[in-house]
């Protein structure tokens, strides 16, 4: 169950505490794969809203009508418009950083990197998100916030300075960072909407706590964040509005959790090694688009629809593009119930099971994907229908189209080949996909990148 009951109590009081956690290098963890466990299990989350307050079934009704405008009742229109030119073939990974000067390889980057200015510029990212999460564009209209402080030590009535009184301001803010930091949040965070997370210019780590919460709320841009080691946490009372906090039972122990959100962009994120999901997405979330970020070190990777019989996730529209799904994965990248979910250009170079799964005839569209499968035989299989026999989901429309497979991995298309393909979509909802071939360039900068101010990032 999710955690969900919130008592209806408001103060602003604000008291404050101290307490910083050091500063981080950029290590890259070294976490062995078998010290995750690899069950498939799957979580039936639920929101039972008769039981919920007044406060949250009035922003539970508000998020419904925000995921139905933000929902394209025809998104097999955008396929074939959107592009620009991308690249050379290339086709290993470099496990060295790369050091020449600076290179956007994908639409979405060359939107905003390689301006030497790119620290002024900050909100020029705002312009840039494609996909199904295209209309993000976080607190653009806000002022900057500078978290200084990476304690995390009252939830109720946060300390100016930190990572959650930033999140819980009312009304728009571009939330960025004064030094590099490892954040480590006593519970869930609990985002408000209209809001930018900009870690750029810094090593900024939540992690060895809980993770981010996205719960009716709408427009918000994730970039540049480390979120890794996150675990379960019992609740508790916690300030989730500028006006409202309330109770909230245990957290799951998701990276992010988005549950009824909708106009989210996560970018340039890396992430692993979390105790559920890296991201999930849930309860009518719609609108959202994961691109250029790095997972790895992970079983159940990300969830999007988490109930077979939440009919109300046929609105879900998810764009993942340009991520690279790396070292140290089992499955679910991603597994998707219902909506419509377009896979484009990313770089799958690890799996132990699975790749793109699901269950309640999802749309799933992969294009212009790298699939290097596991030298495990019986493991080369990229798709993986689940609770449902072949004459059921026969019938889901799941399409391969340029993507490039390797060491034996197949993907089992089947139902509608069509979807994806019409132009009533808008070209910005559906990414038009490069060949598989091009997905190590597009995908060469996936993660957090390391900006540094008046040089081009
Ligand atoms: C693995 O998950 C199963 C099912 O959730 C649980 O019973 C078991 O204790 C877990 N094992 C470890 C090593 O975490
Ligand atoms: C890319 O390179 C690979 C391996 O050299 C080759 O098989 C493939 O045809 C090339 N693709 C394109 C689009 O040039
Ligand atoms: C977010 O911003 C939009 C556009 O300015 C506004 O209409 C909406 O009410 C804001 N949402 C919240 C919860 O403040
Ligand atoms: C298959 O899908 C089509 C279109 O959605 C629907 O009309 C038809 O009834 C479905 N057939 C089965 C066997 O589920």
């Amino acid at each position: 169950m999710i955690p969900f009951r919130a008592l209806f109590l408001c103060s602003l009081l604000f008291v404050v505490v101290y307490s910083d956690a050091p500063p981080d290098g950029d290590k890259t963890p070294d976490v062995e794969v078998d010290k995750i466990n690899v069950t498939d299990t799957d979580t039936d989350k639920g929101i039972d809203v008769e039981k919920a307050d007044e406060y949250w079934q009035k922003r539970a009704a508000e998020a419904q009508k925000a995921a139905q405008k933000a929902f394209n009742p025809d998104p097999d229109s955008v396929a074939d418009n959107f592009n620009a030119a991308v690249g050379h073939n290339n086709s290993r990974r470099s496990l060295r950083r790369y050091r020449g000067p600076c290179l956007a390889t994908n639409p979405i980057d060359r939107c905003w990197r390689c301006d030497p200015n790119w620290d002024k510029n900050r909100k020029k990212l705002a312009e840039c998100p494609l996909g199904f999460g295209h209309q993000t564009i976080g607190g653009k209209r806000g002022p900057i916030y500078v978290v200084t402080d990476a304690s995390d030590e009252n939830l109720v009535d946060p300390k100016p300075g930190t990572l959650r009184h930033a999140v819980v301001q009312n009304g728009p803010r571009w939330i960025i960072f004064g030094r590099s930091m490892i954040i480590r949040l006593s519970q869930e965070l609990i985002i408000s909407s209209n809001k930018t997370i900009d870690a750029r210019g810094f090593n900024v780590h939540i992690a060895f706590g809980a993770g981010l919460t996205l719960q009716f709320v709408h427009n918000i841009i994730i970039h540049g964040l480390h979120i890794h080691d996150i675990i379960s946490k019992s609740g508790g009372m916690i300030r989730d509005a500028f006006d409202h906090y309330g109770f909230r039972t245990q957290s799951d122990g998701d990276g992010i959790s988005i549950f009824g959100g909708s106009h989210i962009w996560i970018d340039h994120v890396s992430m692993y090694n979390c105790q559920d999901g890296l991201i999930d997405a849930i309860m009518g979330s719609t609108a959202i688009t994961i691109s250029n970020s790095h997972f790895t070190h992970h079983n159940e990777v990300m969830l999007f629809g988490a109930s077979d019989s939440y009919k109300e996730d046929s609105i879900m529209q998810i764009t993942l593009a340009f991520n690279h799904f790396g070292r140290g994965l089992v499955q679910r990248m991603p597994r998707c119930r219902f909506g419509f979910f377009h896979v484009v250009n990313n770089d799958y170079t690890h799996w132990l099971m699975y790749a793109i799964g699901g269950s309640q005839h999802p749309t799933i569209v992969s294009q212009g994907n790298r699939f290097i499968a596991p030298p495990n035989p019986s493991a080369k299989q990229i798709t993986k229908r689940e609770y449902a026999d072949e004459s059921e989901w026969k019938n889901w429309s799941w399409r391969s189209e340029g993507d490039l497979m390797i060491n034996g991995a197949y993907f089992v298309p089947a139902g509608d080949q069509t979807k994806g393909k019409k132009s009533d979509f808008s070209r910005y909802d559906m990414i038009k996909f490069k060949p598989g071939a091009y997905v190590k360039r597009l995908t060469r900068f996936a993660g957090t990148l390391e900006c540094q101010v008046g040089k081009p990032c």
